[in-house]
This record gives structure tokens, sequence and C-alpha cells, in this order.
């Protein structure tokens, strides 16, 4: 491909990059060596010098790292999950491992997610349903306390302990 071309191609790229910068989306492009910074000493093969940019987007409660991205609130580094996206009257699954339960308003319990017959990982229930069901042999456990009303499930749910702090279920 003639240089003029390359350029040409690589303008393009530039003005589309202004385009997603000015809409806030983060665009990796493969041109490099024709800006006006200089390339950093030890190499970069992709030609940019440019450090990552962090994420500004708002916030993951399941992160371990203690950073919430937004709003300036610190998320509790044991953090589970925002109070908010537990259903009342329901259960959400969190990292696969633990199923937290608000069965009322902000009255919180938290069990093991795997069920105890094989490890498969539970149903949270909803609409204030009182029995947490397991998808894949029917075993039945209280939300109330976890233990086992039917099926395979050897015993009933493995209690976590978890705690409320600055507006996240914490594990306790
Ligand atoms: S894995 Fe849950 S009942 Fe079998």
């Amino acid at each position: 491909m003639p240089q003029e071309d390359v350029f040409n191609l690589c303008s393009g790229r530039r003005a589309l990059l202004l385009g997603a910068s000015a809409m806030g989306i983060a665009v990796l492009t493969g041109c490099g060596g024709d800006d006006d910074t200089p390339s950093s000493a030890g190499g970069n093969p992709g030609g940019s010098s440019a450090p990552a940019a962090p994420a500004t987007t708002g916030g993951n409660p399941f992160d371990d790292n203690g950073s919430s991205g937004g709003g300036g609130q610190q998320v509790p580094g044991n953090s589970l999950i925002a109070v908010g996206e537990v259903p009342v009257g329901g259960g959400v699954i969190v990292k696969d491992s633990v199923l937290v339960l608000q069965p009322t308003k902000g009255a919180f319990k938290a069990y093991e997610a795997a069920c105890p017959h094989e490890g498969a990982i539970l149903d949270p229930p909803f609409d204030g349903n009182p029995i947490i069901m397991c998808p894949r042999h029917n075993s039945k456990f209280k939300v109330a306390d976890g233990s086992k009303v039917s099926g395979p499930a050897p015993r009933g749910l493995k209690s976590v302990r978890v705690d409320v702090k600055s507006g996240y279920v914490v594990r306790g």
C-alpha cells in the first residue's frame, strides 16, 4: 500500500476516533507513529505510548477492590452487591457463589449458592416465594433458614453471614 494511502487511512481513523471520543467511547487503533508525541522507550508495537485510561463507567459492586468508580462513595472491600440490586421478596446469585436474599425490605440473608446435592447453582426465589429451588434435581430449601424441604439434597443450605454497610450487602 502506498505511503499516502496508509496516511489517509490513519487520518480517517483519527476523524473516526474524534467522533467516537466525543461520544465517550474508548477506541484502540493500530495506527501509530504519526502523532506528535514521542514513542516510549522500550517499545510498544502498537505505537501508542498513552497509558490505559482508568474505567470511568459507574461502579461495579461485584469488584473486590473497593473502588466504586463513580459517585465518590467508597465500596466496602467485602461487598457482595448493592442493596438496591437485591429484590425485596427475592434474591440474587452473586459471583456464582452466594445467594443473597431480601425476604422483607431491609432484611438480608445469604446462603452458599451451590446446591449441597451435586453443586448446581440454585435458582433465586422471587415475588415473595419462601422456597429456594435447585434447578437440577428439584431440591427445595426454605428462604427463612435454608433448611431442606424436599429433594435429594443431603442437608440444608450453609448460611453466609452478611451485613449492610454503606449501601452494600457485605460479608459479615
Ligand atoms: S444438584 Fe441440586 S438437587 Fe441435585
